[in-house]
Formats: C-alpha cells, structure tokens, sequence
C-alpha cells in the first residue's frame, strides 16, 4: 500500500506556506548527485510536486534535460541528496535517497527500474479507495501492493508533468546541448528559439524531457521556529518509517 510518510505533512504544509508568503512562484531546492570521480555536484532545481499529483507516494519530482550531467549521475548512481529551505517557516528539509529519471524511452520498464519501491498503479488505488470492503480489507490490501504503475500511467504522468512547464520552459528543451561550447551558429539557434521562429515544434523539445522521481529512504528535518527541534526519518520496510528526535 502507499502510506504518507511522518515527514510529508510538515514538508507540504511548509510548500504551502512558502508559497502564500509570495516571495517567489515556486519552490526550489539544492540538488546533489555524485559524477563519476566520485565526487559530489550540486544544483538548484525547482520543485515540482509529489509524483501522480498524489503525497501518500512520498514521492517528490524534479525535471530536467536529459543531456545535462545530472542524468549522466543518475544514470550510473541513482545516489542523491537535496535541501529544502523555506524561509517563511524556518524549516529545512534535507532528503535522500534514489533518484530515478522517466522519459519517453522507458515508461515500458520503469516501474521494473524502481525495484521494491511501494509505488502502486494510481487507477487501482482510486479503485481500491472508493471499493473499500472491509470485510476482505488484507486480501485487497496484499493484491493491490502488487499492481505497479502501468507503461500508460507513467506516460501519462510524463505528458501531465511536461504539460505544466511554462512555453518558456518547454523550448528550453530543444535548445544546443547544454554544457556545450557557444558557437555562433548556436548563438543564431538560441536567438530564434527565443523569438520562436526556429521552425521546430514544441513537442520536438518531449524526447529531451526528463521527470526525476526522488525514492526517499532518509529525511533530515530541522525546524528553526520558536523552540528548535530537529527529527530523524528512516525508512525502514517498505513504507514503514522510524522517526526519532535527535538534538539540533
Ligand atoms: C532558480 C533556478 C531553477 C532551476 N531549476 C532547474 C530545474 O528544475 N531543473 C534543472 O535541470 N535545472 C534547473 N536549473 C539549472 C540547474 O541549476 C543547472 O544549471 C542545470 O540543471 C545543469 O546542471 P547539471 O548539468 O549538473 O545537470 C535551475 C537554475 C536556477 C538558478
């Protein structure tokens, strides 16, 4: 099953609250990878909402290109950590785990790349929420762990995420490699892609697309309001997770 994780009301509830506070539109973090010395590299990136649009997968998504390093790290080492800092709340949110990237090319085995991780099938959870018989509670609790999100859900997801990227955002994604020399024939590309007349198609930018899904195992949560606290959160089983204050 899928069970809200102790830290995701404190992480939404700050999401919210930032967001209120107006200081900015959107929500960023710091977001770590390691290449392939071994070493550690470090991003912002914006945050983009849990996963299906749904807090219970515990679940948090970032975008990127796929030819930017960090899909390259990923890639090889699934490794991450990334900090949340919201300023309106005073709280810091410092999350690891692995981190897996959806893109056009493996929605057919991406839930067979996500391993053990307790994502179910978002239909069949809809159908099990609104079809709850208690009288068969476990039967339907044990079949439904086993129904992974199909190739048609992570597509959709993929098609729902890139959807919510401003027209701005989405031609990014058919821009020169990023990382790559400046030339001035890429110059003249940037320059007509910002005037939009490039003669490519928005749609052209989707096969560069990457939704990074964040597989939480450890959260480090620091709140710096009023009396400071700060708790320790381990996943243990599944989605089963220990929670122990420590000493800020
Ligand atoms: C405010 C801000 C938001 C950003 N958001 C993203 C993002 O959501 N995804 C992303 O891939 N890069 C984002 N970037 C760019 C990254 O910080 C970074 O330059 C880029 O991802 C290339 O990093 P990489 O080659 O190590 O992957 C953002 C940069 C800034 C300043």
């Amino acid at each position: 099953m899928q069970y809200m994780a102790p830290w995701v009301p404190a992480f939404t509830n700050a999401v919210t609250r930032q967001l209120e506070s107006n200081q900015l539109p959107f929500i960023t973090c710091s977001f770590a990878t390691v290449d392939s010395n071994g070493s550690p590299r470090v991003r912002t990136c914006i945050y983009r909402g849990f996963v299906f649009d749904d807090k219970k997968t515990n679940v948090i998504t970032l975008t990127t290109d796929i030819r930017m390093e960090k899909y390259e790290h990923l890639t090889s080492n699934p490794k991450f950590e990334t900090c949340f800092w919201f300023p309106t709340t005073n709280e810091q949110f410092r999350i690891s785990g692995n981190a897996k990237i959806l893109t056009t090319s493996n929605t057919e085995t991406f839930s067979q790349e996500l391993g053990e991780y307790p994502l179910v099938s978002p239909t069949a959870l809809k159908q099990y929420s609104s079809s709850l018989d208690l009288s068969n509670h476990e039967n339907h609790h044990n079949s439904i762990h086993d129904l992974k999100p199909s190739a048609q859900e992570w597509e959709a997801e993929l098609k729902n995420k890139w959807e919510s990227l401003s027209r701005n955002l989405k031609s990014s994604f058919r821009k020169p490699d990023p990382g790559s020399v400046l030339t001035p024939e890429k110059q003249k590309l940037l320059d007509s892609i910002s005037r939009g007349v490039d003669g490519s198609n928005e749609i052209d930018g989707t096969k560069n697309f990457g939704l990074v899904l964040l597989l939480p195992e450890n959260v480090d949560y620091v709140n710096l309001n009023g009396h400071q606290s700060r708790y320790k959160h381990d996943r243990v089983d599944e989605d089963q997770w220990d929670e122990t204050e420590i000493c800020p």
